[in-house]
């Protein structure tokens, strides 16, 4: 296990059969069209490259790059660092996240996608953390709820580290203290 972690709250094959439920779950909905996928770079890389081989149809992908996280605060504002390459016009969309905290990324990326005239938007998100909330906004297909703790790895980083980490688990506070 890596130095700089605490604990680990879900192990490789936890996240794994999360993952694969989720897949079944969308596709079930989603068999009649073919949806565009949006991972949310950079957090939900991982999650995507799972989720879309354990997804047993037609997708198409796409990526899109935000950011409102400065070291372990979320700013509650929403930069759009890379936009999608695809139009949305139409298609139904799939916004992948690996965590919902204060609502903020996702309130600003399904306003933006409906108002590029997508013809659905619906948004799955690994992790869930309630406890963070800001914004009124829920995942309509969510993993799992997770602690009011600061967790890496699975494509979470803290400053920009720990995303490769196989695992979900919590930092230790003297790393970020
Ligand atoms: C993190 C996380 C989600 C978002 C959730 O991304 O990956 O995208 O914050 O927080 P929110 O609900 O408060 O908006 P971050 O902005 O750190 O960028 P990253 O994915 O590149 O790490
Ligand atoms: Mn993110
Ligand atoms: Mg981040």
């Amino acid at each position: 296990m890596n130095s700089d972690i605490l604990e680990v709250i879900y192990t490789e094959e936890q996240i794994a059969k999360i993952v694969e439920r989720l897949a079944k779950e969308v596709h079930h909905d989603y068999a009649d069209t073919v949806p565009l996928v949006v991972c949310v770079l950079k957090g939900a890389v991982i999650f995507m490259t799972d989720f879309v081989r354990q997804y047993e149809g037609t997708l198409e992908m796409d990526f899109m790059d935000v950011s409102s996280y400065n070291g372990t605060e979320s700013s509650g504002e929403v930069r759009i660092i890379k936009d999608l390459d695809a139009s949305v016009k139409n298609r139904d969309v799939i916004l992948l996240e690996d965590i919902v905290d204060t609502g903020a990324t996702l309130k600003a990326l399904t306003s933006l996608f409906r108002h590029r005239g997508a013809n659905s938007v619906r948004i799955v998100s690994l992790f869930d953390k309630p406890s963070g909330r800001r914004v009124d906004i829920s995942a309509d297909y969510f993993g799992v709820t997770v602690p009011d703790k600061f967790i890496v790895g699975y494509g979470l980083d803290y400053n920009e580290r720990y995303r490769n980490l196989p695992y979900i688990g919590v930092l230790k506070p003297e790393v970020y203290s």
